[in-house]
């Protein structure tokens, strides 16, 4: 099974970065195909805590080599944070190859994600403020900045000063900002280039390679299925495709190489910035599930919102993605809940009672849930390792829910560590 891709099923931070990680030492490559440093993904190893943003979370396990895929979008000075934030915890990683026709976030990217966020007040998105947004829009506009380009200092001279044209125009005359000069900026790149240079490659010819040599490749999502730009709660989405489509795109691999998709479903729901959430909780129980579960962004710090889980959310991503598996995680923060509602179906004024995602933003944004409830366990679950050690009531909640999404769950977390995980079906 040499292609396994890593999709978010919901809106983000299920625990990719646990999954990807604890696939990573079984695994010859770890690739990031979507998204930048807006992901925050955790990992946690023998009691210590690794929170990695661009870095693929395989980074961790030594012997995996890791790439950073075209459809990336990446910000040099954040790369180089997190690999030396690793040496100087004394973790000794290898730099991961980067695919030369990455786009790059600069500073103008992040002023751009700033300003626009607080002139859209009311109707923000409630970005990570990262640049992510800009610069993929650059790179749709064909005025991006690639990783090729900081290899060459005419070439990425005339590129920034070009992209700052217009951009100097909208800061200065709309935002009423002061103009960002090129000079400063493109010296800065160009240093980042220097460390680049050595692991510039053309990604798609490592990866298919690997492959082609019966290698296992892992293709680690950020974000989620519902804030992909084309399948999720738009606008309220990120400015990539996490999907599993997004794998082949992002790295140049075709889609008959990918064997596995497993979705990544946190046993309830949580959501970060704005956007429609039918199963939002505003009441004691939503601040029991982020207390529990310790529902705060891994990049903005920011209160995730939380609610009960969500079926129709997860079918429609195991469609889209078509899901080979799923791997549902953080089960043990729902022990000591007495009952479990769990979503089974929407009221939507002027459609009655439906049981699929709906068609529209604005019959999302109506949507009621109706629940049933599943009887809850208070014993504690965080050391079993296989799915029979389970309480009944446990295993019920996770075959109900298999059940309901229609894909067979093959691995369950019980806890943050590595280990804390039950193999129901391996995947490797
Ligand atoms: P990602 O963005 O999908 O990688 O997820 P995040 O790292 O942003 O958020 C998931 C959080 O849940 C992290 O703090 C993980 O350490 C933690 N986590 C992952 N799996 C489990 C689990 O099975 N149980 C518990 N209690 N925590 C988990
Ligand atoms: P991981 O990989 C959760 C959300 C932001 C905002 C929207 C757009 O850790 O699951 P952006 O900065 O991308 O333009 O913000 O997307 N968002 C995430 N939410 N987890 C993430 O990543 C996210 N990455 C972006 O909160 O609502
Ligand atoms: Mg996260």
């Amino acid at each position: 099974m040499p292609g396994i891709v890593i999709v978010g099923a919901q809106w983000g931070d299920e625990g990719k970065g646990k999954a990807t990680d604890w696939l990573g030492d079984r695994v010859d490559f770890c690739v990031r195909y979507s998204g930048g440093n807006n992901a925050g993904h955790t990992v946690v190893v023998g009691g210590e805590t690794f929170t990695l943003h661009l870095l693929p979370s395989g980074i961790l396990n030594p012997g995996c080599r890791c790439v950073i895929g075209n459809g990336v979008v990446i910000d040099p000075g954040v790369l180089y944070e997190e690999l030396d934030g690793l040496a100087a915890r004394g973790v000794h990683v290898e730099h991961p190859l980067v695919s030369a026709a990455a786009h790059i976030i600069t500073p103008y990217h992040q002023t751009i994600d700033k300003v626009t966020e607080r002139f859209l007040g009311k109707r923000r998105i409630g970005t990570t403020g990262r640049g992510i947004g800009p610069a993929y829009s650059d790179k749709v506009n064909r005025v991006g900045v690639r990783v090729q380009d900081l290899l060459d200092a005419d070439l990425l001279a005339a590129k920034v000063a070009a992209s700052l044209e217009n951009k100097n125009q909208l800061l200065v005359k709309v935002f009423n900002r002061r103009p960002i000069e090129a000079g400063p900026i493109v010296e800065a790149l160009l240093a980042y280039g220097e460390r680049l240079r050595p692991h510039v490659v053309d990604a798609a010819r490592v990866l298919n390679g690997a492959l082609d040599a019966g290698e296992v490749v892992l293709f680690e999502g950020a974000q989620a299925h519902h804030l992909d730009v084309d399948h999720g709660t738009y606008p309220y989405v990120t400015s990539s495709n996490p999907t599993a489509g997004g794998a082949c795109t992002g790295t140049g691999v075709g889609p008959t190489r990918i064997d596995r998709v497993v979705g990544i479903v946190k046993a309830y729901t949580t959501r970060v910035g704005e956007g429609p959430f039918p199963t939002e909780l505003t009441d004691a129980d939503g601040a029991t599930l982020r207390a529990r579960g310790n529902e705060y962004g891994a990049t903005t710090g920011r209160p995730r919102r939380c609610g009960w889980f969500d079926p129709l959310v997860v079918r429609q991503a195991a469609m889209v993605n078509a899901f080979t598996d799923i791997f549902l995680t953080k089960l043990d923060v729902l022990t000591g809940f007495e009952r479990i509602p769990v979503c089974v179906g929407y009221d939507v004024p002027g459609l009655g009672r439906v049981g699929e995602w709906p068609l529209t933003e604005a019959q999302v944004e109506a949507a009621t849930p109706v629940y049933e409830d599943i009887p809850g366990w208070t014993e504690d679950i965080s050391g079993a390792r296989t799915f029979d050690e389970l309480p009944d009531a446990c295993r019920a909640y996770v075959l109900r829910l298999e059940a309901l999404c229609g894909t067979r769950i093959s691995g369950v977390g019980v806890g943050p560590g590595r280990e804390q995980t039950i193999i129901r079906h391996d995947l490797l």
